[in-house]
This record gives structure tokens, C-alpha cells and sequence, in this order.
């Protein structure tokens, strides 16, 4: 009986395929890390190849070569990052542009100068920073002959990466979900399909661009070819709004944080169109029958991909795990302070140039102050957020909390303690893997609403109380304010 969701789980560091069972347990997973290109300082670029033959070896590997249980196929993603194909070929023109990718921040700031940015958050949510997809689409229009000239003759199909693995799997089916759309600069949140004269503003044309569809619902087919099986595809979704949903943040007001490569914090707005006035982005959290519901998100590019550095670059620790013991084997970081902008600052800064800063360093500081200093720099990105968040009239109650990185106890607690707020931890940290399971399950029917599937598929958490001292934690965050302004 087919009552099996696949999930197809393409991030920033690695792409996953996962199987869960109609009540949200995990059955299987694979997994492929994806190579990180950095040809030059602030560039990030990901080869389109790789993500799709590693996806579908890590969709073949789950399943075990048969595909018969799979009532569904769910796909997440790393949002932002642009691919650009051939498509009559099917081939990739040029490497992706990874949403880390600082190459456009000239013309942001030269779009930001002639006056567009107010008008451009007004109807996208979004500002104007080279995080978003619709700089990169241009940067390659006008800098890659491929590009150009597959948009010359109308070959040229821009996407995102659910939109080229859809393309692939369906074999020509030009799609991107709401989620991911909103992402690009090029959707108006309050409007269905791609924006024309947001295209011409930042001179996309819109013929390359894919049709807007839902999160859920029957949304493409998987081809049998790839997976012995025609599958339907019934969930997309950005990687941050699937963790939303993963994490049954549906009402409105429910706020969870993802702390992945970036950390992500996204609060429900339900179906009204949020404005922030403190440099929140305003983005689209799913869409059913064309209706959308909104969230309100705070950007950080910069949480896990810290301790890949200390770990890969420095070689200061030889694994993620390691940090907690090191945080835990010293009283304090011994005024040791770490800014992570080492892709720039996302919000509520918003500065592209900004650069990482290790500060307060002296002969007594080692590798447990600084680990100790890169877990404490989630709470006070966190914390920088939640005044963000408190400022636009949308504080939060308790935070929810997952990814990679949230398995850390004491990075939770040191959460807790810097926001002065309980925050909750689900004991299956993979939400935005299960958050495309959801939409997928409802998308095929297998559940009837998203909370129907919410309730049925989540499992429990574990409550972090604050408990530090308040003298200890404003010494924290005067420390942390200090060591920003050199960021
Ligand atoms: O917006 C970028 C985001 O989607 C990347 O997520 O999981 O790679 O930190 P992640």
C-alpha cells in the first residue's frame, strides 16, 4: 500500500532524502554533501548537476529500489539560490549562485541610492540585498553568454532549486511554489504570478521564469524513469517556512527559529500582508487553493556554518558535538566575543559588506572561549532578532526551536537565558524535512488540513527555562553590542 512520503531535502551544506510514515516517523535517510565553490571572496556558486544526480542517488538509495509505498513526494529546499537551464536540453547553463553570494551588492546598493528600496519592500517584503534571487538573476544575464543567449532565442529557464529538481524529476515542468517565489524580489506578495514590472525593474524577463503554484496539492509528477514509479509531487516548500510547518507553527503569532548553515526566524502572520518597520522581511509561509498565508522573517546567514569554519578552516575542534563540551568546561568565554558576519550581516543589519569579528581576545583565550563564543553568538543574533521582532509589534511568547544545531543542550539553554524567554526544542530536530512531509501528506490527501497532519505526524519536545543571571546576561549583550559595531 502506497502510504509512504518521500522527502527530498536539498540544503546548503548537503541534499537529503528522507521517508516518513503517515504518522511522522522517520523510516530512512540519505544523505550527500554537495561541493561549496567559492571562486572568489563573497562568491558561492553550487554545480546544478550535482544537486540533481546527488538528490535523485539519495531518492534511489531511501527507497531501496522500490518506490511502491510512496504514496508522495515532498520537496524542501535552500532558498534563494538561483539555477538557470537550457529548456529544451534540460542542461544547466552556469553554476547556481548560492543565496550566500555576495556578488551583487554593488548593484543592490546602486538600486538602494537611486530610491527602489521602499517601493520594493512595500510589494515584495523584501529589501535590497544580493540574498535574494532576482540580483543573481541578473548578474548572470549580464554576465554569462550561456545565459544571455538561452534568454536571446527563449531557452532560458530561471529557478530555484525545488524548481529545477521539479524540472528534472517531471521531466519539463516549469514550477516554483509561493514560498519560494517570494523570495526572488519578483513576486508582489499580494500577486499570483511573477510581477512584470518588478521583472523590468530588475531587468529579468519574465518568460524565463517559472508559473507560481501552491504549497500543496498535486503539483508536478515524478517520472517513473527516475524512481520505477510515477509519483506524484504534492509538497514545495523554502526550507525555513517547511521548518515552520514541521514545527506546527499555524496560528498566528507562533514563531520557531531553524538554526541550520544560517538561522532562520520566521512568525506566523496568518493571511494578512506583513510590513515590518525594522527591517524583518515580509514572506509568504504556504499557499492553498491560491490562498497565502504570510510570516515575518528575521535572516541570519551565518549559525552552523560558524562551526563548520572553526572546525574545517581553523581546525580548532574536530567536530560539531565538540563545542558543548568546550562551553561547558569553562565558567565563561572569558570576554571573548564572536560576530559572525563572515557572509555579511542579513537582519536586522542588513550590511553585505560587513565582515566576522573575533574580539576580547587575550593569553588566556583558547579554543573552549572560542567555541564558547561561537555558540553564544546564536543567542545574541537570536536576541538582535527578537527587538526586531518586538519593534514591529510581533514579540514573541516562546520560541521554537530545531535544526542541526538545536541538539547542542547548551545552546538552547544559553538561548533561554539571553532571551529571557522558554524556548522549545521538538525531540525530532529535522522539521524542515518533517514540515515537507506534512505538506506533501495533505497535499496527496493522506491527511485532511495541515494541522490534521501537524497534530498526527509531530511528535514531543523539551521545554529550556531561563534561569541566568540578570546581571550576567546584560554584561552578555553590552559585550555583543560593543564587538557589532567593528563587524
Ligand atoms: O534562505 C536560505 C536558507 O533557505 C538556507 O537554509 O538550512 O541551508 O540554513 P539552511
Amino acid at each position: 500500500m502506497a502510504d509512504r512520503i518521500l522527502v527530498l531535502d536539498a540544503g546548503t551544506t548537503s541534499t537529503r532524502a528522507m521517508v516518513f510514515s503517515r504518522d511522522g516517523r522517520l523510516e530512512g535517510v540519505a544523505q550527500a554533501e554537495l561541493t561549496q565553490h567559492y571562486p572568489r571572496p563573497g562568491w558561492v556558486e553550487h554545480d546544478p548537476a550535482e544537486i540533481w544526480e546527488r538528490t535523485l542517488a539519495c531518492a534511489r538509495e531511501v527507497i531501496g529500489g522500490d518506490a511502491s509505498a510512496i504514496a508522495a513526494i515532498g520537496i524542501t529546499n535552500q532558498r534563494e539560490t538561483v539555477v538557470a537551464w537550457d529548456r529544451e536540453s534540460g542542461d544547466p547553463l552556469a553554476r547556481a549562485i548560492v543565496w550566500q553570494d555576495r556578488r551583487t551588492a554593488q548593484f543592490c546598493a546602486g538600486m538602494k541610492d537611486y530610491g527602489h528600496e521602499a517601493e520594493v519592500q512595500r510589494r515584495t517584503g523584501l529589501l535590497l540585498d544580493p540574498y535574494f534571487s532576482g540580483t543573481k538573476m541578473r548578474w548572470m544575464l549580464d554576465n554569462d553568454e550561456a545565459v544571455r543567449g538561452a534568454a536571446q532565442t527563449g531557452r532560458l529557464a530561471f529557478g530555484t532549486v525545488e524548481s529545477w529538481l521539479v524540472y528534472k524529476l517531471s521531466g519539463g515542468d516549469h514550477v516554483t511554489d509561493a514560498s519560494n517565489a517570494s523570495r526572488t524580489l519578483l513576486l508582489a506578495l499580494d500577486g499570483a504570478q511573477f510581477d512584470g514590472d518588478l521583472c523590468e525593474l530588475f531587468g529579468v524577463p519574465q518568460a524565463a521564469l517559472p508559473r507560481v503554484v501552491d504549497t500543496h496539492g498535486e503539483l508536478a509528477r515524478c517520472h517513473a524513469q527516475w524512481l520505477g514509479c510515477d509519483i506524484p509531487i504534492c509538497g514545495l516548500a523554502g526550507d525555513q517556512q517547511s521548518a515552520t510547518i514541521g514545527q506546527g507553527c499555524l496560528a498566528f503569532g507562533e514563531t520557531k527559529a531553524t538554526y541550520g548553515t544560517g538561522a532562520f526566524v520566521l512568525t506566523n502572520k496568518g493571511q494578512e500582508i506583513p510590513h515590518s518597520d525594522n527591517r524583518l522581511l515580509g514572506t509568504v509561509l504556504y499557499q492553498e487553493n491560491g490562498v497565502r498565508t504570510y510570516a515575518i522573517e528575521g535572516s541570519c546567514f551565518v549559525a552552523g556554518s560558524l562551526i563548520k569554519y572553526l572546525r574545517d578552516q581553523l581546525g580548532l575542534i574536530a567536530s560539531a558535538a565538540e563545542t558543548e563540551d568546550l562551553a561547558r568546561s569553562i565558567e565563561d568565554s572569558g570576554e571573548v566575543v564572536i560576530v559572525p558576519a563572515l557572509a555579511g550581516l542579513g537582519a536586522p543589519h542588513w550590511k553585505p559588506d560587513a565582515r566576522g569579528v573575533i574580539s576580547g581576545l587575550s593569553f588566556a583565550s583558547g579554543r573552549a572561549q572560542i567555541a564558547r563564543a561561537a555558540l553564544e553568538a546564536m543567542a545574541h543574533q537570536t536576541h538582535d532578532l527578537a527587538n526586531a521582532f518586538a519593534a514591529d509589534g510581533a514579540p514573541w511568547c516562546r520560541l521554537h526551536i530545531d535544526g542541526g544545531m538545536s541538539v547542542n543542550d547548551w545552546m538552547a539553554q544559553d538561548l533561554a537565558d539571553i532571551l529571557a524567554l522558554e524556548v522549545d526544542r521538538p525531540d525530532f530536530v529535522e522539521t524542515t524535512a518533517l514540515g515537507a512531509a506534512i505538506l506533501a501528506a495533505v497535499g496527496c490527501g493522506m491527511h485532511a488540513s495541515l494541522q490534521e497532519a501537524a497534530d498526527a505526524m509531530r511528535g514531543g519536545a523539551r521545554c529550556f527555562a531561563p534561569q541566568m543571571d540578570g546581571e550576567v546576561r546584560e554584561a552578555r549583550l553590552a559585550r555583543y553590542a560593543r564587538a557589532l559595531t567593528a563587524a
